[in-house]
């Protein structure tokens, strides 16, 4: 059987990372995608690089999202599913209250709306031929709403995509989860969150292998998970 490939955005530590080093275990070849190529090669080399392609890429950059994944498609010839998971948190007060400059907020909507957008665009013409599977990383903090909180409306908007492409995927057998996870232990994270109860990254990626492991005729929409005691 022809071994089943994974792109990975993301991929350089947390969730990504974790979700490689997992998949790997399940008999998939990786396309590992961040913004610098040697962020990800030590990950290429644990896995084998005949299993694993390092590959360099700024997801809010369609000339760069799109020649990356031409790339993959060059070294391993199709895409069996992809983990649209990169992404960027800033804290934000609305009020001015502290928080990141408003100069800085497009940072995070590019990476986070713009950059799975651009994704999606690169590489479900590839998905569309294997019947692939698109998982989309958003955020419980994309389903219930958090005080003066951009991050929060980045996370919404992957939810409300997340549909929209599983809609326009009717009839090409594509399938399309978002994974909404809770608190976890990640570099992500700000100095109030690292006191709160987390989840590892691993528990995440087992998520994401769930969803990836049914059978073509189950589509898993959605999985939101979280530290068992986290406080909404
Ligand atoms: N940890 C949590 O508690 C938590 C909870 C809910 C949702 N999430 C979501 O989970 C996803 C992964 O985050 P994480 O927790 O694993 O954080 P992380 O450890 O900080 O990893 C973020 C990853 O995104 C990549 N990245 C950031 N901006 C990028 C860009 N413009 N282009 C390409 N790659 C970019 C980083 O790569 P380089 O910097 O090496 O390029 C890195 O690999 C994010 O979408 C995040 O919002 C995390």
């Amino acid at each position: 059987m022809t071994d089943r490939v994974l792109l990975i955005t993301g991929a350089s530590r947390g969730l990504g990372a974790a979700t490689a080093r997992l998949a790997a275990e399940s008999g998939y070849v990786l396309a590992l995608l961040a913004r610098r190529e040697e962020s990800v090669a030590p990950l290429v080399t644990e896995l084998g690089t005949d299993r694993a392609l390092a590959v360099r890429a700024d997801i809010g950059d369609w000339a760069a999202i799109s020649a990356a994944v031409d790339r993959v498609l060059e070294r391993f010839g199709r895409l069996d599913a992809v983990f649209a998971n990169a992404g960027m948190s800033l804290d934000v007060s609305f009020f001015g209250n502290g928080g990141a400059d408003p100069g800085q907020w497009q940072d995070m909507v590019r990476t986070n709306v713009l950059g799975p957008a651009l994704t999606a665009r690169a590489t479900l013409p590839a998905l569309a031929q294997t019947k692939g599977h698109l998982v989309i990383t958003g955020s419980v903090a994309g389903r219930y709403p958090r005080k003066g909180n951009l991050y929060s409306a980045t996370k919404w908007a992957v939810t409300g995509m997340a549909a929209g492409i599983r809609e326009e995927a009717v009839g090409t057998g594509v399938r399309v989860t978002v994974i909404q996870p809770g608190i976890t232990d990640t570099e992500i994270l700000n100095a109030e969150q690292r006191t709160k109860p987390k989840m590892a990254p691993e528990d995440v990626a087992r998520a994401v292998l769930y969803a990836l492991g049914q059978p073509p005729g189950v589509d898993v929409n959605e999985i939101m998970l979280r530290p068992t005691g986290q406080v909404m």
